[in-house]
């Protein structure tokens, strides 16, 4: 069985990334040092997949614990999500989100050439589109400047691996700019598990849903589209991960030294009421809201040309966001139990 590395693999994306390989044959093999995530998506993995998923904990800025890690197994494709993703603590601690998120992929590809492992997938985010001056957004969009160190990072990681393949590194490398990641695996036993007060929209509102927040703010409701609140692409998490899958797919057919990427999105954009709304009729809760002032740094709208994801990957979102919405719902109220 081919083994796949998913640095990051007990976080959000990578644990329904690493359910979404085995489904497809491939061995997943993570890599975590648990700072964003928790052991237990180890024991849901298992309960999912009916056996364990081999783990190693570690740092992936640990180059020697990097090399022990492709000496011990053998990695043909490797899936890069570890990094920090918080953009409003990105703001306060830049030099952190600079050097974990660059040096981990700097020294992942330097890992990856002394083992000859060719081919990896990026997690990289509609971030680095800003507002973008064409809707819906396409890859060959400009990308404007970062609005936060975080997004300034998914910059620099993208340059980074262009840059290696125009040195003629024989290296395979897919970009996914994942627009915005909701759901949870419909078994209920994975999902997304913010710190604290989370600053993303979904799981802010099925907290508010189940008690533990009193109210959701919405973020403005003055700006230019249908009902005045910001308007986002969510993508079932779940249909992110098979996007994954159809990567390591596609790099294992290319020639050496290769670079694409692609937009991740369902190519549809919702507004922040749209949400609210679909997530009360999928609870059947009314859920206590309030309109407040815009956010700062928010993007007004953005959602995905997929053309390409659709064209080239022979991908599809499969779910819709009433979909991620219950799923989303559905893994709150199993953390209560
Ligand atoms: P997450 O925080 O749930 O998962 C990241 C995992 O990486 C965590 O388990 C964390 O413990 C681990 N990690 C971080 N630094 C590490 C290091 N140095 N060594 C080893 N492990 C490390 O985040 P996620 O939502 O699953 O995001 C995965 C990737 O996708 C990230 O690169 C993120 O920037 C990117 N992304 C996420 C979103 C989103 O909204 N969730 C959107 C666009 C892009
Ligand atoms: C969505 C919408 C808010 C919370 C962030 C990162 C981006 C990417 C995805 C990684 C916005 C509104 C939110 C709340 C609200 N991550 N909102 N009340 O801003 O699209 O993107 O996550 O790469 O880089 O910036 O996602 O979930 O924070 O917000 O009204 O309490 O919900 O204003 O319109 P965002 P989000």
């Amino acid at each position: 069985m081919k083994q796949i590395l998913i640095t990051g693999g007990a976080g959000y994306i990578g644990s329904h990334t690493a359910v979404a390989l085995v489904n497809a044959g491939y061995e997943p093999i993570i890599v975590d040092n648990f700072s964003n995530s928790n052991k237990n998506v180890l024991i849901g993995l298992e309960k999912i997949l009916g056996s364990p998923v081999k783990c190693h904990e570690g740092d992936c800025n640990d180059r020697e614990f990097m090399q022990s890690v492709f000496r011990e197994n053998d990695i043909q494709g490797v899936i890069h999500f570890a990094a920090s993703k918080a953009v409003g603590e990105s703001t306060k601690i830049p030099l952190t989100y600079y050097s974990n998120n660059i040096n981990s992929l700097i020294i992942l590809l330097e890992v990856m050439k002394d083992h000859s492992v060719k081919d990896i997938v990026f997690s990289s985010s509609c971030t680095v589109y800003g507002q973008p001056d064409e809707l819906p957004v396409k890859e060959s969009t400009p990308r404007k400047d970062a609005e936060s160190p975080y997004g300034n990072t998914k910059k620099i990681c993208e340059d980074i691996l262009t840059d290696h393949i125009k040195s003629g590194a024989a290296t395979r490398v897919a970009a996914l700019r994942y627009f915005n990641p909701v759901g949870a695996h419909p078994s209920s036993l994975i999902g997304e598990l913010p710190l604290g007060v989370p600053a993303n929209l979904i799981p802010f509102i099925t907290q508010t849903g189940a008690g533990i927040r009193e109210k959701i703010t919405v973020f403005g409701d003055d700006y230019d589209t249908l009902d005045g609140t910001c308007i986002r692409d969510y993508i079932h998490v779940m249909d992110l991960a098979d996007a994954h899958v159809k990567s390591i797919h596609y790099l294992a057919a290319q020639p050496d030294n290769f670079f694409d990427l692609f937009n991740v999105g369902t190519g549809n954009g919702n507004t922040v009421m749209e949400v609210i709304k679909a997530f009360e009729k999928v609870s059947g809760k009314p859920l206590n809201y309030e309109i407040g002032p815009r956010r700062s740094g928010d993007i007004e709208k953005v959602w995905a040309n997929t053309d390409k994801v659709t064209n080239i990957l022979g991908w599809e979102p499969q779910y819709g966001l009433e979909d991620a919405l219950r799923d989303a719902w559905n893994w709150q109220v199993s953390l209560e139990k």
